[in-house]
């Protein structure tokens, strides 16, 4: 098979070979964690202990990880559970978020609004997709009101680093409770959740090299969360469901592996990111690099690379690296086979066609400065050919 060079790790990225091993192990043996007998609480301990390794490895307690079965579960968990929740106890009515969220977050939020009658304010962002605590901090004035504010640790399209910690004191000053989506940020950023003021944290297992079909949302025992899925009461009675004890290992060891690399990761990536981004404005010179330019790890995504194409239709310019043995994204949504502009670049000013001539290359500890330059050789034809082809047009409607 031709080698690929694939940089569409952000999207999701393959198991590391400890995580794999553990649930390989796991996979061979039978029995359900709530069953009684002896199969039963023996993988009763293995999902116990995976529970144990993630809260260690995150710096929370084991009774704050509910397993769900990805980053969208927690997310629509946090949202509408804390959302119930707030709106039962306290009669606040009042959803805010960023502008910039992954649709896990934005559509229940829309939902909520929509089917429920949930008040909703969009928080915005500056030029670099980053909100501004500040309006955080006004917003909350009225307590009494918000049921809950959602801001992402990291954004998946243009790596844009949040000041999560100071909103999340400020939230919690207020009372009000916090979630932030940490599926792009861990493994990528240091994260230390005892000291983030936050109630619930989202996570997922597929994007840090460990199985598919599980996450977890770090929520403290003692906030309410109004389940989403009612059936047999695991998980707190928080998220029914059968807990993939297989999964939940090969989690924990992906878990472990994410933070503990950490350090060597990001100064590995910031290198081979900054390769890419010089060399695609070099060959490029009217490419537009996205979100913060911050040359350090703590801005943005280490192996975060996002980049517009003035004149060029994302998708073509995908299909053409595509082509050329290059996996990448154009980071945004794509709503039943049609690409949409990208929610996130329109939060940040622009319009639609220059929303929708974006590419999102994401990197990983397997890059390597030969597939940098692989890519940075590539781009200019691409780049040219799509220009051909023509601009993206503005759709109406
Ligand atoms: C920021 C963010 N949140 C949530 C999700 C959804 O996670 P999952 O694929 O595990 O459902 C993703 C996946 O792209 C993401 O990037």
């Amino acid at each position: 098979m031709e080698r690929r060079i694939y940089l569409d790790h952000a999207a999701t990225t393959s198991m590391i070979p400890a995580a794999r091993t553990a649930w390989l192990e796991q996979s061979q043996q039978s029995g359900n964690p709530s069953s009684l007998h002896s199969s039963g609480r023996e993988r009763r301990r293995v999902v116990e202990e995976a529970r144990e390794s993630i809260a260690a490895s995150l710096g929370t307690r084991p009774s704050s990880v509910v397993f769900t079965s990805g980053g969208t579960e927690a997310d629509n968990l946090a949202v509408k559970g804390l959302y119930w929740s707030a709106l039962r106890s306290r009669g606040a009515s009042r959803i805010a978020a960023s502008s910039v969220e992954h649709h896990a977050v934005l559509d229940p939020i829309i939902w909520l609004e929509e089917a429920q009658g949930a008040a909703v304010t969009w928080l915005g962002v500056d030029a670099v997709g980053r909100v501004d605590p500040a309006e955080v901090a006004e917003l909350v004035a009225d307590a009494s009101t918000i049921a809950l504010v959602s801001v992402m640790w990291a954004n998946n399209e243009i790596g844009t680093v949040q000041p999560v910690h100071r909103i999340a004191e400020i939230c919690r000053a207020a009372g009000v409770p916090f979630h932030t989506d940490a599926v792009q940020a861990l493994g990528h950023l240091p994260m230390d959740l005892g000291s983030l003021a936050a109630d619930a944290v989202t996570i997922t297992s597929h994007k840090i090299g460990g199985p598919f079909g599980i996450g977890a949302l770090l929520v403290d025992a003692g906030i309410q969360a109004t389940p989403v899925l009612h059936g047999g009461g695991q998980e707190r009675e928080i998220r029914s469901g059968t807990v993939d004890a297989p999964a939940a290992a090969g989690f924990a060891v992906a878990v472990e592996h994410a933070v503990q690399g950490q350090q060597a990761r990001a100064r590995q990536l910031v290198t081979l990111r900054e390769e890419l981004i010089t060399g695609i404005v070099n060959a490029v010179p009217d490419a537009i690099i996205n979100g913060d330019r911050g040359i350090g790890a703590q801005e943005r995504l280490p192996g975060n690379v996002h980049v517009s194409f003035p004149g060029c239709e994302g998708d073509l310019l995908l299909m053409l690296l595509d082509a050329a043995g290059i996996d990448c994204s154009t980071g945004s949504a794509c709503t039943a086979g049609v690409p949409e502009p990208s929610h996130v670049l329109i939060a940040l000013g622009r319009d639609e066609a220059g929303a929708r001539s974006s590419l999102r290359f994401s990197l990983s500890e397997s890059t390597t400065p030969e597939d940098v330059a692989a890519v940075v050789a590539v781009i200019p034809g691409a780049v040219e050919r799509a220009r051909r082809a023509g601009a993206p047009a503005s759709r109406v409607g």
